[in-house]
């Protein structure tokens, strides 16, 4: 089976026990000076030609993604003690992409992203300016279509490799690695625990 479709499978499950939040993952990128930095972010697409996620243009993500586009994402799956780790490399998304996803936005959605844009991680002397900023929006775009933000940003990760960690207390865990090779497409192995 393709990993993807092993993780859309484990996805699957999560959510139809209750989950509400099993598509977000922990983003791994590294920094200058080799600096590890890692957040949660929500997986808009889970399929073969990648793992897509969006966030704001200036954040730290961004900029540690462009200096090193090695990566990995970590899911964990609460409900049924599973994680799975996704290795590979990122790449931006290009600004007609971006586009397609941010027209498939609900008009809510696009005006919270334009509140909050560009000023993701920075000092805000008080909650009120965004706030204000939303108001603001919400009366400038009351009719008609909101355009692309310029700070809306597309991120695709391409997998190499992918961990699939069963952990189990009735019996040993188990752990399955795939791995991405030039020649034969996945190839995988049972790893210890
Ligand atoms: C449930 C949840 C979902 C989140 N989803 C996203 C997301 O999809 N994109 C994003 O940029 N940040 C998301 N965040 C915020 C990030 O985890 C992070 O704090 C923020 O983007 C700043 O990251 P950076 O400075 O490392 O780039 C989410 C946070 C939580 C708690």
């Amino acid at each position: 089976m393709h990993p993807i479709l092993q993780l859309q499978n484990w996805l699957r499950e999560e959510k139809d026990s209750g989950a509400s939040l099993a598509q977000h993952a922990v983003l791994s990128t590294l920094g200058r000076e080799g600096t590890p930095h890692a957040r949660l972010v929500a997986i808009r697409d889970v399929e073969q030609e990648g793992l897509v996620f969006f966030t704001q243009s200036g954040t730290r993500k961004v900029a540690e993604i462009q200096q090193c586009p090695a990566v990995s994402l970590t899911f964990w799956f609460e409900r049924f003690a599973r994680e799975v780790i996704v290795e590979g490399e990122c790449h931006l998304l290009s600004k007609a992409e971006n586009a397609a996803y941010w027209q498939s936005y609900p008009k809510w959605a696009q005006l919270r992203f334009l509140s909050y844009a560009a000023t993701s991680s920075q000092t805000i002397p008080d909650k009120r300016i965004l706030e204000d900023k939303k108001i603001q929006l919400e009366k400038e775009y009351r009719q008609g279509e909101i355009p692309l933000s310029p700070h809306y940003c597309g991120c695709v990760v391409k997998p190499k490799r992918f961990v699939f960690y069963s952990f189990r207390t009735d019996a040993l865990s188990d752990v399955i690695e795939y791995r991405l090779s030039s020649s034969q497409g996945y190839t995988w192995a049972r790893l210890s625990p």
